[in-house]
């Protein structure tokens, strides 16, 4: 027989992940966040990653980032369900951990707690501690991720692009960034992300070391994540866009630079946070 159990694994996971398309930072956003992050690992930590990652994913994270979405509607993962978000109240456009969060079940909680299980690393299952924290660094960083409490983020918002009827989370989740590929990408995920790593070099270069910072003795610092998205939303993917209004080229090309940034941003800080857990460098006091 040709195919080994594992590739036949794998194209099982890879099928799942098809058919789940819709869901969260859709599969690609997810995948480009990852995929970025990988590239700035630095020596320690991608070894570590590769030894607590599935053998599946054949040492590259980016094809396990959409796991917590793909199990989160079962019911032994329920409990998981609210920590890929975080609800903001209807027309505040600021962030304030307390306020959003019941007993830290939301996506900032989330990263804070999967991240203290890589660094305390005993008793926990590493492997689904890694697959959340890359997850969920994804979907802080989508805008409607922190979205009002009343129309769920924008899933309530019903309206078309284009030609088709969605709902405004999904635009944000995928048709961003499906549109930017077809019409700047030649339809190719790859593509797009190349152009990011191309972005990061050049035109972020400056950006990027703010991107990273995090204060002394703190691995993760998911909080300023979340203000920025909020904002993100009232300023850009809220406005314009009530019920029943078609979205196109205006708000397309407008919103795109932003998802773009969003998405490189995400995978500049995941990279970051895992450097801070398994490659940690000695602290300037000691020095
Ligand atoms: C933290 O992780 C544990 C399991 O490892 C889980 O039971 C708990 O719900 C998580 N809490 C949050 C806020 O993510
Ligand atoms: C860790 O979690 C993964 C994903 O849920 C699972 O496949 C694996 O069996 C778990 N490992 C242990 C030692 O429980
Ligand atoms: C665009 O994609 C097609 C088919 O996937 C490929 O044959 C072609 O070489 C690509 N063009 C560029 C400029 O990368
Ligand atoms: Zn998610």
């Amino acid at each position: 027989m040709g195919l080994s159990l594992r590739t036949w694994v794998a194209s099982i996971l890879l099928l799942t992940h098809l058919v789940h398309g819709a869901l969260g930072w859709g599969v690609d956003g997810h995948y480009a966040v990852c995929k970025i992050a990988q590239s700035y690992f630095e020596e320690k930590t991608l070894v570590a990653v590769k030894k607590i990652l599935p053998v599946y994913a054949n040492g590259e994270l980016a094809a396990v980032c959409s796991w917590p979405d793909e199990i989160k509607r079962r019911p032994e993962w329920s409990c998981t369900y609210a920590l890929h978000f975080v609800n903001t109240p209807d027309n505040e456009c600021n962030y304030e951990y307390s306020r959003g969060t019941h007993n830290d079940k939301c996506v900032t909680g989330a990263i804070f707690n999967y991240t203290s299980q890589l660094m305390f690393q005993f008793h926990y299952n590493l492997t689904e501690a890694l697959m959340f924290v890359s997850h969920f660094m994804g979907d802080i960083h989508q805008p409607l991720h922190e979205g009002f409490v009343g129309d769920q983020g924008g899933n309530k918002i019903k309206l078309n692009w284009y030609e088709q009827e969605t709902n405004l989370h999904r635009v944000w989740d995928n048709k961003i960034i499906e549109s930017a590929q077809e019409k700047y990408y030649n339809s190719s995920l790859s593509v797009m992300i190349h152009s990011l790593q191309h972005k990061l070099k050049y035109a972020w270069s400056n950006d990027v070391p703010s991107w990273e910072s995090c204060p002394p003795h703190k691995s993760a610092c998911p909080n300023p994540y979340a203000s920025e998205s909020i904002d993100l939303a009232c300023k850009y993917a809220y406005k314009n866009a009530a019920p029943g209004t078609t979205l196109g080229d205006d708000y397309f090309l407008s919103r795109l630079p932003i998802v773009e940034k969003r998405i490189a941003q995400g995978g500049i800080r995941l990279a970051a946070t895992l450097n801070r857990i398994f490659s940690p460098k000695p602290s300037i006091a000691a020095a």
